[in-house]
């Protein structure tokens, strides 16, 4: 079966074909960060109107890589959630008109599905059960999975998500967004020892964070402090420390709660190398996505899809996108 993915939850158009028998055939990215950078965030307007302007071209140029004629396709996938609803609503509307035209089923995929199974897209995949850690811009989650489709949340962030806590902090610093990416170089070239953060709620039971006090904390160093570049450089070394030294706490406790031999761990902040370092010290095996399918893609998409509707996956031909959706909320596959 042969399937077309669509992402356009946030700031990238991402489209590819996978086929359940010879694997992931093409993939197309156009990222609007240098769009956004100029107001230090997504604009969700601009966000939109820039998907409308790249699906097709993307689409086109995914289908020539993979070889194909639309017609070849046997199936759609396209995230309907959670994320911006314009963004949201692009490529659900596309998706569905396509799989209309076409005369084949379209399936609705979750985002951070698609960023779970990621992994599953590398040649030596991790089987399950397993326990993800999710942490994107939007989301910190610590999920336990023991059958494709059944979500049970072990831990999550109560305020910012730890992309979001990276892209506020660098902000502080005076770095584009988004900045988790140029916080992690700038954390190079710090010195470790010249500051501690805290590690939040690591001394409470359970597995949730809190990354909303880290963010506070580097404010008032840096407000403390003489606010030269070498400051700079450690603060940011000090925030990723100490936002790694959580994220490893409770991998550790989740795994150890729930009995898990195998984590698998995704979203934009799992492209951070000391994260990838840290939690691979863990005793468990750990799998990642490779870098660029960590953030935002349409590999992705079309993978979650394509075990969906190879599942037998019906939906009814409405464009309802869901800017909030919880994960917990889908069907065993
Ligand atoms: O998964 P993603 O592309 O989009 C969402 O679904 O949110 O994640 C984007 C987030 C941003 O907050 C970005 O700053 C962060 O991932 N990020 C990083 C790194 N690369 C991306 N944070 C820390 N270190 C990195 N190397
Ligand atoms: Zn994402």
């Amino acid at each position: 079966m042969r399937v077309l993915g669509i992402e356009s939850s946030c700031d990238e158009t991402g489209v590819a074909v996978y086929d359940t028998e010879q694997g992931l055939l093409a993939h197309q990215l156009f990222s609007q960060v240098k769009m956004h950078a100029e107001y230090g965030g997504v604009v969700p307007e601009l966000a939109s109107r820039d998907h409308i302007r790249r699906v097709v071209p993307l689409t086109r140029a995914a289908l020539k890589d993979a070889g194909l004629n639309m017609e070849d396709l046997d199936g759609i996938a396209y995230t309907s959630g959670p994320g911006l609803i314009g963004a949201l609503m692009t490529g659900a509307a596309i998706g569905r008109s396509l799989a209309w035209g076409l005369g084949i089923p379209a399936v609705a995929v979750h985002h951070m599905e698609g960023h779970l199974l990621a992994p599953m897209l590398e040649e030596n995949p991790p089987e399950l059960p397993f326990v993800a850690l999710l942490v994107s811009g939007g989301h910190t989650l610590l999920i336990d999975v023991p059958k494709l489709g059944e979500y049970t949340v072990l831990g999550e962030s109560v305020d910012d998500a730890a992309g979001e806590a990276f892209d506020k902090t660098a902000k502080l610093l005076g770095l584009d967004y988004p900045g988790g990416p140029l916080l992690a170089k700038l954390a190079e070239q710090g010195d470790p020892a010249a500051y501690r953060f805290p590690r939040p709620m690591i001394d409470r039971p359970g597995c949730d964070f809190s990354f909303s006090g880290l963010k506070t904390f580097s404010r008032n160093t840096w407000d403390k402090s003489t606010k030269t570049d070498a400051d700079k450089a450690n603060i940011a070394r000090a925030f990723e420390d100490a936002v790694v030294d959580t994220l490893f706490i409770k991998c550790r406790r989740a795994l150890e709660q729930s009995g898990r031999k195998t984590l698998v761990v995704a979203g934009g902040v799992g492209a951070n190398k000391r994260l990838r370092e840290r939690l691979q010290t863990l005793k468990a095996e750990v799998f990642f996505p490779r870098l660029e399918f960590c953030t935002d893609n349409g590999a992705m998409i079309a993978y979650a899809g394509a075990l969906r509707l190879a599942a037998g996956a019906c939906e009814e031909p409405v464009i309802q996108p869901r800017p909030r959706w919880p994960l917990t909320e889908l069907e065993t596959i």
